[in-house]
């Protein structure tokens, strides 16, 4: 199979590309990346030199360069990662999120229908729909009920990738998973952030009471679910992708202390994020029943496993903690503790 993903230097398309490469069953794959502040070449060393790894330098909005990089390839298949995707960042700053997650996705697709691409998996979210009551977990027909500008651009771009289905049977499947967490994550996400300041003595900032409910989904298992939808999901439907693992924000935030040694008095509670969704949870019976998909790692190790990862590789963590990522977390953060 050959493949042209979307967002591949990224922290789940980085695992994507890796794991595809290096279990064989793409025999070429093209990373399509603008490099952003999230993009990040070293997530893709591990396959750097392999013979069916090409990386193309480019945006998703601009329709020429996906053009050129689909007539050069013809790819079986467009797996689509790239996008803003930190929440925070899509309210100080919605512009860039609207464009690429919106207006980029609209360009991928309007490529793929023109030139006839067979398939295209559309990553998404279960932040498009809104938070979700207890005692519900959201099948793939809940209503959508995005809150904030990055969860609102995802759920414009899941049905305007529909719409290519079922307007010009462009083959789209879109998932939607739950919280991701693993090796490469960006440190302004909860779990690595938290793990990174831990491991340099910092304040944990947990936003609110903490008791905002996530479903945790490993890294490597939403890569085999996308796997599984590329290969056998229907085209004009919806997966959901969740970890089976919902915990509140400060019980993850407990559990990263104990497992990096680190006492509670490292937590600092700060303003709460505007629009803050409570609770999400997703129930994983369509994609189990039609692919056989379930989540194989489970939180306790899948969390031990990232906090290795972060000891071991504090430089990676350095380099990221520079530049752009200081200057945002800076104003975030000083923002939040007034
Ligand atoms: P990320 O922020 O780590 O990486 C995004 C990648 O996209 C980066 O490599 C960046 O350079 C690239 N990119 C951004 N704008 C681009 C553009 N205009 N053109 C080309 N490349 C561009 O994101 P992630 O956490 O790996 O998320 C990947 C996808 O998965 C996103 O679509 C996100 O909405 C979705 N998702 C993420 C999570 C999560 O917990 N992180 C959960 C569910 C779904
Ligand atoms: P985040 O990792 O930003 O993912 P998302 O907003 O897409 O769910 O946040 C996960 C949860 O952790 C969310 O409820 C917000 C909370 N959070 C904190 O409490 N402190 C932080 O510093 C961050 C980044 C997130």
């Amino acid at each position: 199979m050959k493949l042209l993903v979307t967002g591949g230097a990224g922290f789940i398309g980085s695992c994507f590309v890796r794991t595809a490469l290096t279990e064989g069953w793409a025999k070429r794959v093209v990373n399509f990346d603008k490099l952003t502040y999230a993009g990040n070449l070293e997530n893709v060393a591990p396959v750097a030199e392999h013979p069916g790894y090409r990386f193309i330098q480019a945006d998703i909005c601009d329709a020429e360069a996906v053009e050129k990089a689909l007539r050069e390839e013809v790819p079986d298949a467009i797996v689509h990662f790239a996008a803003e995707s930190h929440v925070d960042r899509s309210i100080h700053s919605p512009a860039p999120v609207i464009q690429t997650n919106f207006n980029g996705t609209f360009t991928l697709l309007e490529a793929a229908r023109r030139l006839k691409i067979a398939r295209f998996v559309h990553v998404s979210t279960d932040e498009v729909y809104g938070s979700i009551e207890p005692p519900h977990d959201a099948d793939e027909s809940y209503p959508l009920r995005a809150s904030s500008p990055y969860s609102a651009s995802k759920a414009g771009s899941d049905l305007l990738a529909l719409s290519y289905y079922t307007t010009y049977k462009v083959s789209v499947s879109v998932t939607r998973a739950s919280n991701n967490y693993g090796p490469y994550q960006f440190p302004e996400k909860l779990i690595p952030l938290m793990i990174s300041n831990a491991l340099e003595d910092k304040p944990l900032p947990v936003y609110g009471d903490g008791q905002q409910v996530r479903d945790w989904l490993f890294v490597e298992d939403h890569c085999q679910a996308i796997k599984a939808v590329l290969e056998k999901g229907r085209a004009g439907e919806v997966y959901n992708v969740g970890g089976n693992c919902s915990l509140p924000n400060l019980e993850v935030v407990e559990r990263i202390l104990k497992a990096t040694g680190k006492p509670a008095s490292l937590i600092q509670q700060v303003t709460d994020r505007p629009g803050h969704d409570r609770r999400y949870a997703l129930t994983n019976a369509k994609l189990t029943a039609e692919t056989g998909w379930a989540p194989q790692v489970d939180f306790t190790h899948g969390l031990q496993a990232t906090v290795d990862w972060y000891t071991w590789n504090k430089a990676w963590v350095e380099r990221i903690k520079s530049g752009e990522y200081l200057r945002f977390y800076e104003l975030n953060y000083s923002h939040r503790v007034g």
